[in-house]
């Protein structure tokens, strides 16, 4: 027996989780279905009707409907009839009035089509989210949220620059330190133009990459003008892999070389340069994170990320690539580079920082760190 939450499940784990598994559960997506516990509870005043149409064992909507009594109502779909079956089970075994469930064993894209009227709706797919995207936000009402987890992260980070090209439609960039951050960004602008041509506008509200995946939750709202504000936050990423000299711009502001060194200067794009969390919000989950089961590192997560979101930069400098860059022998430890540069943690990478300093400022800085190793 496994207890995530207040859910009980008989299911036995392999060693290696894969999408073989009879009915599919992955332990090491607890801190993700903790992150949707917890944005439920923060975010949504009265009741909710929330959707998982990929939902596998179905954990995700049990610990709604048993963690968070505003929950009215829960849509479960799978197209293995395994897992629907288990489910079924589990909903028993747990005392869920029938009522508070709908249970579906069909392609997740036509259930979506045929629903309405949901406020929560996670597209938590094997890979890539992007088949899943345009069918999931019709039902969406305004102001729903849309959560979306991707484990194509080495296509979005830049590994499989032509696969990410293709299927999210930008250039990825695997030699910025921050190349993760990156691929978020780029999950988010494909996320916006699925809305964006349906007069949907799409707000990220909290992202992160952990593990093997990323996740970023949308909130949906409608009409032109409201997209076009959101729109005019996607725009491109340059980068000098001389001096680390980074910066988000638009087409206007796209140049060939490095206003720091003169290197000739790399690129990403086209992705998202707005915000990655929203403070609010996320103080809201940091305040009733006692409301419900999360794992300790669910916990550190929210934490690092409540820290983070403080600094707006477009990408994060880390300690390693300075070292490298600017040949500097014996790394000084991380708490250093935090000093050195007013820097505070990002939840990306553990020898990473973000810093409102200028590139100018830190490469000043980088200079006295070079003069008083
Ligand atoms: C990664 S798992 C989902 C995990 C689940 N959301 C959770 O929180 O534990 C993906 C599930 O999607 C199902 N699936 C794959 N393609 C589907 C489709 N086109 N329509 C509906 N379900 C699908 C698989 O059977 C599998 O159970
Ligand atoms: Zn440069």
């Amino acid at each position: 027996m496994i207890k995530e939450g207040r859910v009980l499940l008989d299911i036995k784990v392999p060693e290696v989780v894969s999408s073989d598994m009879e009915v599919f559960y992955n332990p090491h997506m607890r801190e993700n279905r903790d992150f949707s516990l917890l944005i439920l509870l923060a975010y949504f005043q009265g009741d909710v009707k929330v959707c998982d149409p990929m939902g596998a064992s179905g954990v995700r909507l049990l610990r709604m409907l048993l963690e968070i009594s505003k929950v009215e109502k829960a849509i479960y779909n799978d197209l293995n009839p395994k897992a629907v079956e288990f489910f079924k089970g589990l909903i028993k075994s747990h005392n869920i009035p029938l009522e508070r469930v709908e249970v579906y064993q069909e392609d997740a894209c036509l259930l979506l089509r045929r629903l309405r009227n949901l406020d929560y709706v996670d597209i938590d797919p094997f890979g890539s989210p992007v088949p899943f995207l345009e069918s999931a936000l019709l039902p969406l009402s305004r102001h729903g949220i849309l959560a979306v987890s991707a484990t194509d992260t080495s296509v979005l980070s830049g590994t499989y620059p032509n696969t990410c090209q293709r299927r999210y439609g930008s250039l990825p960039l695997l030699s910025a330190e921050f190349y993760h951050e990156v691929g978020i960004r780029i999950l988010i602008k494909k996320v916006i133009e699925e809305g964006a041509k349906l007069d949907f506008a799409l707000r990220p509200l909290f992202s992160y990459s952990y593990r093997h995946y990323f996740r970023v939750f949308f909130k949906k709202d409608i009409g032109p003008r409201r997209t076009d504000q959101i729109i005019r936050n996607i725009g491109y990423l340059l980068y000098c892999d001389a001096c680390l000299y980074r910066q988000g711009v638009f087409l206007e502001g796209l140049r060939d070389r490095c206003p720091y060194c003169g290197n000739r200067l790399l690129w990403a794009g086209p992705l998202w340069l707005g915000e990655l969390w929203d403070e609010e919000l996320l103080k809201k989950m940091w305040e009733i994170r006692g409301m419900v089961e999360i794992s300790k590192e669910t916990n550190k997560l929210l934490k690092a990320i409540l820290q983070e979101a403080k600094y707006k930069s477009v990408g994060f400098y880390s300690a390693s690539a300075i070292a490298r860059t600017f040949k500097i022998g014996q790394m000084p430890p991380i708490e250093r580079f935090l000093k050195v540069f007013c820097g505070v943690r990002t939840h990306f990478t553990g020898e990473g920082f973000r810093t409102s300093l200028s590139h100018g400022e830190v490469l000043k800085r980088i200079n006295e760190l070079l003069q008083r190793p």
